[in-house]
């Protein structure tokens, strides 16, 4: 069938960067290192690691050695309780996550009730809310009765939502009352590199499908854009959860992928599927 992939789609650099050094260390260190949490929100890569020596640890007291950060990093106290291990550790925190953490640190400074708009359970979300006292998050109308009535507020996002959600959130708190707000967008631009591309071709294509893993934030994003533009969507993590119903009565498919999916992946879901016959 026809295939059109999104202009943009696939690893971003702050991904790229974690497997490189994840490749480095590994290399320097073929016994194995360790990786808090899994090193990207995709599982064929991380079995990949797993294979080359790369352990996940859930726990810092499982730490020893040397220790590879992801790039959604960790609150400040677990690099500390790392630094008390002795054990060896490798940042590979994206620069853009460091850059909301630090944000995050001067509002609480300047005196804001620091609010982020994002997934209290998110790892990035999670290490970003240690980067000051009391920091309030916020993801759904809902939430925003956990901030204080008639505040000064200084927003951020978690880098992986849409501009869309972050503006609405941010509209939400200026309606309800505040008496000085400062909004700073700490969205990632590759992401929405990625959005923008995934809603334009949703709109030209009959059915779409957006690869990645099903933990990865900003692929559930995309598929939720992607499914808001009014196609059949599909949030696949490669070739093999594709179904032939899924293209039945349709000729054109679109396929994008989150900021975690590796190309293999992407190429291969496309190969396969321009070979298939729709019916
Ligand atoms: Fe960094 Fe954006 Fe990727 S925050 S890890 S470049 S999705």
């Amino acid at each position: 069938m026809e295939v059109k992939l999104a202009s943009k789609l696939g690893f971003c650099f702050g991904v790229e960067r974690a497997i490189e050094m994840a490749e480095r260390v590994l290399a320097r260190h073929p016994e194995g290192v360790y990786s808090l949490g899994e090193i990207i929100h995709n599982r064929q890569v991380v079995e990949e690691f797993s294979r080359k020596g790369l352990k996940v640890i859930n726990d810092v007291n499982q730490a020893k050695g040397l220790v590879l950060i992801r790039s959604h990093g960790e609150p400040p106290e677990v690099f500390e309780q790392l630094r008390n291990r002795g054990v060896e550790i490798v940042d590979a925190t994206c620069v853009l996550v460091k850059r909301a953490q630090q944000i995050v640190t001067n509002l609480a400074k300047e005196g804001y009730q620091v609010v982020v708009v994002g997934q209290v359970k998110h790892p990035e979300v999670k290490a970003v809310l240690g980067y000051a006292d009391d920091v309030i998050c916020v993801d759904k109308p809902e939430d925003l009765e956990l901030l204080p009535a008639d505040g000064k507020f200084g927003i951020v996002c978690q880098t992986t939502h849409s501009l869309e959600h972050f503006g609405r959130m941010v509209g939400l708190i200026v309606a309800r009352g505040c008496r000085e707000i400062k909004v700073i967008n700490t969205l990632c631009e590759e992401v929405r590199r990625r959005q923008a591309a995934a809603v334009e071709l949703a709109r030209q294509v009959d059915v779409m499908f957006v690869l990645g893993g099903k933990q990865s934030a900003n692929t559930r994003e995309l598929a939720h854009l992607c499914q808001e533009q009014g196609v059949a969507t599909y949030h696949l993590e490669g070739w093999e959860e594709f179904s032939p119903d899924m293209v039945s009565g349709k000729s054109v498919a679109g396929v994008t992928a989150g900021a975690s999916t590796p190309q293999w992946i992407i190429e291969r879901f496309v190969n396969n599927l321009r070979r298939f016959e729709s019916r």
